[in-house]
């Protein structure tokens, strides 16, 4: 599809006058537990792939978030940034105090960027071993366990010797490997090893209840130290902390089944947390409306984890859908599988090639039906909606309606980070208009540096001689509002 056709697409309208946005909702203040944000605009967490291979701040990601924080928007939820201490690539991580100084920069550099108008969030995140897809030689020939059951159904002896087993495998034709395989080794095969949670036989899987909100809480208190305004427990998509809120979480020891036991780990965190900051840090969560997959969380079930979340005292909740693994497209040989291809990740970010009503405000029932639970249970936790949302008559409708109290955008304020201040000062026609391409998303897909392929559309930028690039000469930075 051309960008003209997709230009067609996005919802038409006028701009407001600076008059009118000064009175809107979504430039109002707000406050977000002990937090008063100065507008309900959010941008919500985005990984631009830019920290150091050992998931140190550099200048790039605070290159990234100076930007964003120029658009001076009321909250910037900084990427989903490691709670351990483990090599986990180009990703930030706050698992070890040697990581507050580079966040500490970030965090000055914000307050100074957006002359202390933002406030500024931290997502905090857990994930499970994953591995590239294998080739069918390397699965068979080394990575598969040869367990007896393995030997059984392939009629070996259980002493037959490892090699003349898996000579043996390597000899079936495609659809007989399938009969000996069970679900597990067949899904390694096809996808790439993956860890879940209900993975009990393995100690440190069993465990995760006991050690994670330590682990949160410790990184959570480095976060403060660096400066932060906020905690997002990072409990959506395809993450640890998503899969035991997950209807598919069936573990039997008391952290999975039905929903009053998936929701308990998610609460020991949040506790765990909140007892471990100070009383002025906003500590909330992000997490998912529905599932959007077979077998999975819909949203009455989110609607409870909502009402927990809330009457244990969260600060705010953010909705996201989808993004999971379980849906997700077979990744190619030597690649990992990604949670956003599949139709949860479809969406989770969706674009224009979605059919009718298109990319723009998906989640919005969902969100307005959990918004309208907790309220009807006396509760006034605030509710950030997410999903498609690109416009300011758009936004100010969501407010408008009370189906949520702050809007967040992701990637329109990738495409635009000056978009927030453009439309507050009346000059809307001047917003650098997303067109949900999800060309963005395609390089965080391949772990490449993000950055928006409509930035470098525009020739002959004031900055073009000294804006930093990638190794393949794209802009770092959007091009600047002049
Ligand atoms: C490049 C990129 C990276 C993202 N990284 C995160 C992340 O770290 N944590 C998260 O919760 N969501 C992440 N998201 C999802 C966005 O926060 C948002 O939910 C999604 O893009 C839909 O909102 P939008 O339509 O306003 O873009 C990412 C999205 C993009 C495009
Ligand atoms: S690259 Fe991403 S931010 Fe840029 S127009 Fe496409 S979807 Fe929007």
């Amino acid at each position: 599809m051309s960008d003209r056709r997709r230009e067609k697409l996005l919802p038409i309208e006028r701009w407001p006058t600076a008059q009118e946005a000064a009175a809107s909702r979504w430039f109002s203040p707000v406050q977000v537990g002990p937090v008063r944000a100065a507008t309900r605009t959010w941008v919500p967490a985005m990984v631009p792939w830019r920290a150091t291979g050992e998931g140190f701040v550099t200048d790039a990601v605070v290159g990234w978030y100076e930007r964003f924080a120029r658009g001076r928007p009321g909250v910037i939820v900084i990427e989903a940034t490691g709670i351990r201490d483990v090599p986990s690539g180009p990703l930030l991580r706050a698992g070890h105090d040697r990581f507050v100084e580079g966040l500490s920069r970030l965090t000055r550099a914000v307050r100074e960027a957006s002359g202390g108008h933002t406030k500024l969030f931290v997502q905090l995140i857990d994930f499970l071993a994953i591995k590239r897809r294998p080739t069918r030689e390397a699965f068979l020939g080394r990575f598969l366990t040869l367990t007896p059951r393995l030997r059984q159904a392939l009629g070996a002896p259980l002493d037959a010797p490892d090699a003349a087993v898996r000579e043996r495998l390597l000899s079936l034709t495609e659809a007989a490997l399938l009969q000996v395989l069970d679900a597990r080794e067949a899904d390694a095969l096809r996808f790439g090893q993956r860890e879940r949670v209900t993975d009990t036989h393995l100690p440190h899987i069993a465990g995760l209840p006991q050690v994670l909100p330590g682990l949160f809480a410790d990184a959570a208190r480095r976060c403060v130290a660096a400066g932060f305004d906020g905690i997002e427990l990072h409990y959506a998509h395809a993450y640890t902390m998503a899969s035991f809120l997950s209807a598919r979480n069936t573990r039997s020891d008391g952290w999975g089944g039905p929903r009053e036991q998936r929701v308990r780990l998610p609460l020991d965190v949040f506790a765990a947390v909140r007892s471990a900051v100070p009383a002025h840090v906003a500590v909330g969560c992000r997490f998912l409306a529905d599932e959007i997959i077979e077998g999975g969380s819909g949203v009455d079930d989110a609607a409870y984890f909502a009402t927990r979340f809330a009457r244990a005292g969260m600060d705010f909740v953010s909705l996201s859908r989808g993004g999971k693994f379980e849906d997700a497209k077979q990744p190619k040989v030597g690649q990992a599988a990604y949670p956003y291809t599949g139709p949860s990740g479809h969406e989770c970010m969706p674009t224009t090639k979605l059919p009718a009503p298109g990319p723009f405000g998906r989640n919005l029932p969902a969100v307005a039906h959990i918004t309208k639970t907790l309220r009807s249970e006396g509760l006034a936790t605030p509710v950030v909606a997410c999903g498609g949302i690109a416009s300011f008559w758009q936004a100010e409708a969501v407010l408008e309606a009370g189906e949520a109290d702050l809007v967040a955008s992701a990637r329109q304020s990738l495409a635009d980070p000056d978009w927030f201040e453009k439309v507050r000062q009346g000059r809307g026609d001047e917003v650098r208009r997303c067109l949900f391409t999800n060309y963005c998303e395609g390089l965080d897909q391949s772990h490449e540096v993000v950055t928006c392929h409509l930035w470098d559309r525009l020739k002959g930028q004031p900055d073009d001689a000294t804006v930093p690039r990638t190794t393949d000469g794209r802009r770092l930075v959007a091009p600047p509002w002049s």
